[in-house]
């Protein structure tokens, strides 16, 4: 098996083992975003990397039609199951962002994602994801994302696994980013903000940046 596949079916594995990986709790990312996103008007948000949905259903709770997607099929499943059992209306899809994304242009008010662009992805392979939530947003529509940064505990430790990424003791491929990546990475979009948090989820805490990007208004 390619590591590629090997991560993801880790992801399954670990999702397989437990109900709630990261918690019941909604991220810090999450709570934070809810004033921005209402703030901004939007209605239709996409979650990239979902997980086990605590976000999702976080987001839906707060009135938002949600669509989320995540390559683990497991975890995915397992949104099913609890949407169906409690009458939560999402739509739901098991999907390799690495592919393009399977919605028109323009479909959504934002993209929110926590700690999906730190997965095991290049720093090609984020700059054309990033593209792919620009083609579906709205004009003026949010891309509101968390990344590990550099003062992370973990950053520079363990197997390195590719450029700012190396595999922790749980076996999974971490990204690490500075401040100037994802600058760099901001090309076609209004960078508005990037600011550190700490993330308490289990099993310790991280650092990381939340970022949040504008599409132009007249893209
Ligand atoms: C650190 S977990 C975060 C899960 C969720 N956002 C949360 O905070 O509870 C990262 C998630 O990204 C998903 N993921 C990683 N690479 C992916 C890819 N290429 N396409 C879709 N999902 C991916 C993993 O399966 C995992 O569920």
């Amino acid at each position: 098996m390619t590591e590629r596949g090997q991560q993801q079916s880790h992801w399954d594995s670990t999702y397989a083992g437990t109900d709630d990986f990261f918690g019941k709790e909604p991220s810090e990312l999450a709570v934070s975003a809810l004033g921005t996103l209402k703030d901004n008007g939007a209605k239709d948000v996409l979650e990239l990397g979902c997980g086990q949905g605590r976000d999702s259903y976080f987001l839906c709770r707060n009135g938002f039609s949600v669509t989320a997607l995540d390559y683990s099929e497991t975890g995915v499943c397992q949104m099913k199951e609890r949407a169906a059992a409690s009458g939560v209306g999402m739509n739901l899809l098991v999907h390799d962002a690495r592919e393009p994304l399977p919605f028109p242009d323009g479909s959504f008010d934002a993209v929110f994602s926590h700690m999906f662009f730190t997965m095991e992805l290049s720093e090609d392979e984020v700059a054309k994801i990033l593209e792919e939530c620009c083609r579906v947003l709205r004009p003026g529509g949010l891309n509101i994302y968390s990344v590990r940064n550099d003062h992370d505990p973990h950053y520079g430790k363990f197997e390195q696994r590719g450029k700012d990424m190396w595999r922790n003791p749980m076996g999974f491929v971490v990204h690490f980013f500075d401040e100037e990546t994802i600058r760099r990475l901001s090309t076609g979009y209004d960078l508005l903000w990037i600011k550190e948090f700490d993330d308490p989820s289990p099993p310790f805490t991280k650092k990381l940046y939340e970022v949040v990007l504008r599409k132009p208004r007249s893209k």
